[in-house]
Order: C-alpha cells, then sequence, then structure tokens
C-alpha cells in the first residue's frame, strides 16, 4: 500500500508557491471569461502566465491512459464534468466552465479548479455553480487534526443530495506534492467518523463534481473528456490544502 507523504515546512511553503501562482492565474483568467473568447486562447493566455513565473504546466503531456493530455489547462463546458480538452470552441452566454489549472514549480506542484458563469446564467444551473463551490466549503470545513476524511466525503454528499444533485463517483481529489498524484484518495461521498484520520503535514485536494442530474459519467473517444451520462451540466471546484495544527490552511488561493 503507497503511504501518505506529510510535509515540513519548507515543503509546505514550496506548494504555497506553485498554488499561489494557480490561485494567480484564475485571477488573470477571469477578465478573458466573455463571450466569444476560445477554450484554446484561455489555455495560451494560463500557460503564458505560469511560464513567465518560472513554473510549468502540469497536465500538458501528462498520460495515465496512454494518450497525452494537450493542454494547460482543463475547460469543461456544461455538460462535461472534467479533463476537457481547450480547443478552437468558444464560449457562449449563458455557458459554465469548469477551468482546472495545475503546475509545477521547483519540484511541487499547484492543483485548483474553479467554474466560470459566462454572462447571464439560467438561475437553475447558477444555483448548481453555487452548490459546488458550497460543497466545497462544507468538505473543507470538515479538515482538521483528529478528523477523518469520511467526514469531508460526507459533509459534500449531504448538501449536494439534500438539493437533489449527483456527486461524481469515478473522479476523486487525491494527495499533492512532488507527485501531482499521491495518496490519499479524496471521496467526496462517505460515511462520518470513517476513513483517515488527518494530520499535520497532509496536503492534498477536494474537488467536488456536482451534476444537475444523473451521477453517472461517459468518456469521450478522445480518451480524456468526461461528461454526464444524461447531458444536464456539471460544476466543479478545487482547493490544494495542508491540515495544520488549528484546522487546515488553503494553499490555492
Ligand atoms: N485536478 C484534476 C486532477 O488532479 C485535473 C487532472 S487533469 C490531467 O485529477 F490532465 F492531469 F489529468
Ligand atoms: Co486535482
Amino acid at each position: 500500500m503507497a503511504r501518505i507523504i506529510l510535509k515540513n515546512a519548507r515543503e509546505i511553503e514550496a506548494l504555497r508557491r506553485a498554488n499561489h501562482l494557480v490561485a494567480e492565474t484564475f485571477r488573470v483568467l477571469e477578465e478573458h471569461v466573455r463571450p466569444g473568447v476560445s477554450l484554446s486562447e484561455l489555455d495560451r493566455i494560463a500557460e503564458e502566465h505560469i511560464r513567465a513565473a518560472g513554473a510549468e504546466p502540469a497536465y500538458k503531456g501528462y498520460a495515465p491512459n496512454g494518450v497525452p493530455f494537450p493542454g494547460t489547462i482543463c475547460a469543461s463546458v456544461n455538460e462535461v464534468i472534467c479533463h476537457g480538452i481547450p480547443t478552437a470552441r468558444r464560449l457562449r452566454e449563458g455557458d459554465i466552465v469548469g477551468v482546472d489549472i495545475g503546475v509545477r514549480m521547483d519540484g511541487f506542484y499547484g492543483d485548483a479548479c474553479y467554474t466560470y458563469t459566462v454572462g447571464n446564467v439560467a438561475p437553475h444551473v447558477r444555483k448548481l455553480v453555487d452548490t459546488a463551490r458550497e460543497c466545497l466549503n462544507a468538505g473543507l470545513a470538515a479538515v482538521k487534526p483528529g478528523g477523518r476524511l469520511g467526514d469531508v466525503g460526507h459533509a459534500i454528499q449531504t448538501l449536494a443530495e439534500s438539493r437533489g444533485y449527483g456527486v461524481v463517483r469515478e473522479y476523486t481529489g487525491h494527495g499533492v506534492g512532488r507527485r501531482l498524484h499521491e495518496e490519499p484518495t479524496v471521496y467526496h461521498w462517505g460515511r462520518p467518523n470513517s476513513g483517515l484520520r488527518l494530520e499535520p503535514g497532509m496536503v492534498f485536494t477536494v474537488e467536488p463534481m456536482i451534476n444537475l442530474g444523473t451521477p453517472k459519467t461517459e468518456l469521450l473517444d478522445d480518451h480524456w473528456t468526461v461528461v454526464t451520462a444524461d447531458g444536464k451540466p456539471s460544476a466543479q471546484f478545487e482547493h490544494t490544502i495542508v491540515v495544520t495544527d488549528a484546522g487546515h490552511e488553503i494553499l490555492s488561493q
């Protein structure tokens, strides 16, 4: 069984810097997310910002399935749950787009995701996006020493399902460090007082994907794009956090 690599103060500082760059890249993208912009334009802006800071995109060329991911960002529009490829597709008024950004800086990774709304979005879709953000916050509220990962998943699942939404099961949060994906696996559902007991120095992501309809997913022929089985929208937010003596620190903000 792989083990969890606890991080010391120096390593946490490096993770903080990598994740702050991710957060800054979201702020740079924000002014460009408008009707008419293409996903590939957003990708180029993000890549230039990351490289100018002396870091490199983490997802570009990443190939756990044998097919290298082609972009710096994942850009997941409407019914795309995650791992959307930044193509020439242009955003339109009423779309939502989940942008996931990973960087590697001085040997450590940063990873976060934010769902933007494009112009005027239908109220029921806006409520989905708001709930996905609240689900991330509810999960993070359970992150403290002595708490358990099942508490995190349970908080997310309870909130999402209380509003009739589906929680995606096939994709999870994960430890982060000198590798993009480390132990532990962070599920976005679960039972209270179950699972891994949290300790200071643990660094991981929480990244719930919340679907308006069914939680079921499908993988497209490009081997990356994950969509909802019913074609209804999905929204995602992600932070990388470190467990501290007092609770947790969000590194990616
Ligand atoms: N935040 C997602 C994850 O950590 C994004 C992965 S994109 C990929 O799994 F291209 F690297 F797969
Ligand atoms: Co992640």
